[in-house]
């Protein structure tokens, strides 16, 4: 996995000024954002995050949600949960932020080459594996097929709903849904989201196979059972680790479990690297 790798030392420390290029609502709480720095590109990998801040209000980390190719600009999906992030969904677009950062680790697919990609996602977890999934489409033949997973509380929390739908025109990629609660609307699968597994496993060989994990906590728990039952190695299990933080830079120690900083060492790690943290999960 990486350092950081701002180009800038002083992003670390001191935020860039970035001004908002496009905004709308996802969800009744999720809001697209997109922003671009005034003075340099971001140059992240996926799997990584930035420090938003407002000035007078202050600062959250936020996963990256786009692939580093293709725009200039870098978009995040922002719920709307406290101070920081209730001020972002005011923001319209020309208005101005900080950024500091990217951060953390990356979800490494570049050391995944001809492998088969799973890619897991629950609820808001759809966000920084975007960035992912889109990394991976924009190298297609670098791959072999692509099983993409996404639960959701109910169908009115779904994300990014076009290219969910987009992907599963895609004959070489496999995307299922799965909802805990249904409506009248939904004709889809209803569970939670290891629910999904069996219809694909007779597909997908262990052996071949990287899984990549984003959701919440509960989640990673039972997905990891299931993975292993299905033969998954430690090794090829990914997920996002997502604890308080403050500097994002090793600094501060919010984000700390036991001798780990999941702001350098994570957020993206392999699920072998933290099974001796036991509070990780
Ligand atoms: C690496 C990383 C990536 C993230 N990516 C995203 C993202 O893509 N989109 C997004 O919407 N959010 C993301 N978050 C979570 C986001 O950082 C928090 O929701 C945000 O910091 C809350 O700030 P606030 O000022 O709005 O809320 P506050 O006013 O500080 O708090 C509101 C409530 O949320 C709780 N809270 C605050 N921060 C966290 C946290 N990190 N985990 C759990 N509970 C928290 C507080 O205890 C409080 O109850 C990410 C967090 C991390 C660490
Ligand atoms: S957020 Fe400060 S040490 Fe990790």
């Amino acid at each position: 996995m990486h350092e950081p790798r701002s180009g800038e030392a002083n992003a670390l420390f001191l935020p860039e000024v970035a001004t908002l290029v496009a905004a709308s609502a996802m969800t009744d709480r999720d809001r697209f954002l997109e922003f671009k720095l005034d003075n340099r590109e971001l140059g992240h990998l996926p799997g990584q995050f930035v420090e938003v801040s407002i000035p007078g209000i202050g600062e959250a980390p936020i996963s990256i949600s786009s692939s580093p190719t293709g725009t200039k600009g870098f978009e995040l999906v922002v719920r709307n949960v406290g101070r920081v992030t209730a001020a972002l969904h005011n923001l319209v677009p020309g208005a101005k932020v900080g950024i500091r950062g990217p951060f953390g680790t990356s979800f490494g697919l570049d050391q995944c080459e001809g492998k088969n990609l799973l890619f897991i996602a629950g609820g808001i977890g759809l966000v920084p594996l975007r960035s992912a999934i889109a990394w991976a489409l924009g190298r297609r033949s670098a791959y072999g097929r692509i099983f993409i997973l996404f639960g959701c509380l109910d169908p009115s929390q779904r994300l990014f709903t076009e290219e969910l739908e987009r992907w599963k025109t895609d004959p070489s990629i496999t995307v299922l849904e799965t909802v805990d609660r249904g409506d009248s609307s939904w004709h889809g699968n209803t569970g939670v989201i290891t629910s999904l597994l069996p219809a694909i496993k007779d597909r997908l060989d262990p052996t071949a196979a990287r899984a990549f994990l984003v959701g919440p906590p509960v989640m990673y728990k039972f997905v990891i059972l299931e993975l292993k039952n299905l033969g998954f190695q430690d090794s090829d299990i990914v997920l996002s680790l997502e604890r308080h933080m403050k500097c994002g830079v090793g600094k501060c120690g919010h984000c700390q479990i036991n001798s780990l900083y999941v702001c350098r060492e994570g957020p993206v790690m392999t699920y072998e690297s933290i099974i001796g943290h036991r509070e990780a999960l």
